[in-house]
């Protein structure tokens, strides 16, 4: 990529240069350092964002503090009526956000039509509903009345990453928005303009304070903005490392987090399996959103005794994967999100090479015309994997799929709860009592039967072990953003 491509070009949907939003208004940080956002499918810059300092975190917290009495004060029906209009704003400019989520992040136009974009409204409109619904409880007894009230917590820092960036972001601003809190977001420096541009689309109608956003690096503001004494609750959703470190930072002033992290997922076959369904879905978790997804089914357990008949069709379905522009349709699989991420990918394919991993196929980056000037993989599938492998164990976050043989029941779950991750899943059988047997023993947050990737909104999502804790996309997740008080009156005269 052509780093120094710093212009962006005409006709892009995207402003040159954003700022900050804090209190309702754009501003430049204090330090005046940007950060470049580029297309990865073409190298292009697309625009820049402003590198935040300790001092814009402060003054993000300063706003979001001043708004929280009013907005934790509004009627249910204001709160409503905001997050239904926000949805409606993403329905009106459907494809406006899908074309730019794909532009910045690489993902194919048709995911972010689909997924990303639908994701984002049907969060707002989730959430809308629940503002309704929140309410405390009352309790009786001989000589007392006891009120059990639900509040809002305060200002809530959100820290999100650049895989699918405004469905975190709604995902994360939803559940905060309807329960009365003010919010400071931090979006990934990697991958934000959609963000941004969601942020633009709404200021007029957002009360200023209540939606902060902070852009910048991580290891620059993240200390700052979650050990700040006003903030009362962190979220993330990251890389376990990172999860440790905001913990950490959290420990200082007591304050809740829930942590939504990386995953290593067990997409088990059995040899009862509908072995065509099976295998167009393991390539399909193999190169939906390029792999870069914490719920991707990067681990394939096959019966030992299907495993060649599944292997040959899971080799067919990814190697007719088409991989190129993402923009054009017909494309499944785009550009790897940034430099970084491209070259975390091909040193696991190094690893794994070094590991005595069998290629099935691809292995290596995608090469020849366009594709020089992006950031593509080809889609891989590794066979004789087992399960203490670095590719088994770790997350690669790209379109890698290992492929692990098992012999029985015991057998299978016992590798595939052999992670330190639990997220998602899924188990194909055409057995009902298999499949509810097994899914009872996976320590994991999520688990399809006969199929992956289906997530109707409401489901909660969240993981076991080191994959985090705490439910999103789900009303569960609203006490996760009030806290109760308890207030006893005496009876007697
Ligand atoms: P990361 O976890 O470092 O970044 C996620 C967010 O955390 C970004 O907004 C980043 O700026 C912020 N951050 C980084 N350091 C911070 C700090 N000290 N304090 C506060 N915030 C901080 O993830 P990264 O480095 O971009 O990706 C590395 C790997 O993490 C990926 O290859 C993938 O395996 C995993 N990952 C998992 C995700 C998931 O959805 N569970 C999403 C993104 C990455
Ligand atoms: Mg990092």
């Amino acid at each position: 990529m052509n780093e120094q491509a710093a212009m962006p070009r005409a006709g892009s949907v995207f402003r040159e240069e954003y700022g900050h939003f804090i209190g309702g208004e754009w501003v430049g940080a204090s330090g005046g350092e940007t950060i470049t956002q580029y297309n990865p499918a073409t190298g292009e810059a697309l625009a820049r964002i402003q590198s935040g300092t300790p001092d814009d975190v402060r003054k993000a917290v300063a706003a979001a503090r001043a708004a929280f009495p009013k907005w934790s004060r509004s009627t249910a029906s204001e709160r409503q009526e905001l997050l239904m209009e926000i949805a409606a704003r993403l329905k009106r400019r459907h494809a406006d956000f899908a074309r730019m989520e794909s532009m910045n992040n690489g993902k194919p136009l048709s995911e972010a039509m689909f997924l990303d974009v639908p994701e984002s409204w049907g969060q707002f409109e989730l959430f809308a509903g629940a503002a309704f619904s929140l309410h405390g409880a009352t309790r009786d007894y001989p000589g007392s009345v006891g009120l059990v009230h639900r509040e809002a917590l305060g200002v809530v820092a959100q820290i999100i990453p650049w895989n699918v960036p405004l469905a975190m972001a709604s995902m994360k601003l939803a559940p905060a928005l309807a329960a009365g809190n003010t919010v400071v977001l931090k979006p990934a420096e990697t991958v934000c303009l959609s963000v941004l541009e969601l942020i633009a689309e709404i200021a007029d109608i957002l009360p200023p304070g209540v939606v902060n956003v902070v852009t910048g690096y991580g290891h620059a503001i993240g200390e700052t903005l979650v050990t700040h004494p006003e903030v009362r609750k962190v979220a993330f959703t990251g890389s376990t490392g990172t999860a440790r470190r905001i913990i950490q930072y959290a420990a200082q002033n007591i304050i809740p987090q829930t942590m939504e992290l990386g995953g290593k997922s067990a997409n088990i076959v059995c040899a009862d399996a509908d072995l065509d369904a099976a295998a167009a879905s393991a390539a399909l978790t193999t190169v939906f959103n390029k792999g870069e997804v914490c719920m991707a089914g990067s681990r394939v357990f096959v019966h030992r005794s299907v495993k060649e008949a599944f292997l040959e069709k899971f080799r067919q379905a990814v190697e007719a994967v088409e991989v190129g522009d993402p923009l054009r349709e017909g494309t499944r699989l785009g550009a790897m999100a940034s430099r970084a991420q491209y070259d975390k990918v091909l040193s696991y394919l190094d690893i794994a090479r070094a590991e005595g991993a069998t290629f099935v196929t691809g292995g290596e980056a995608a090469r020849g015309g366009d594709l020089d000037k992006g950031l593509f993989i080809k889609p891989t599938i590794l066979d004789d994997v087992h399960n203490g492998m670095r590719v088994a164990r770790e997350e690669i976050f790209g379109p890698v799929t290992s492929v692990i043989a098992w012999d029985d029941e015991d057998d299978v779950l016992r590798q595939a709860n052999d992670s330190r991750y639990g997220l998602a899943g899924a188990i194909w059988t055409r057995d009902i009592a298999r499949a509810h047997r097994m899914a009872r023993e996976l320590e994991t947050g999520i688990i399809w039967i006969n199929n992956y990737y289906d997530l109707p909104q409401g489901m909660p999502v969240g993981g076991y072990k080191e994959s985090g804790y705490g439910r999103e996309s789900t009303w569960d997740i609203l006490k996760d953003y009030t806290i109760t008080k308890s207030v006893i009156v005496n009876l007697r005269s």
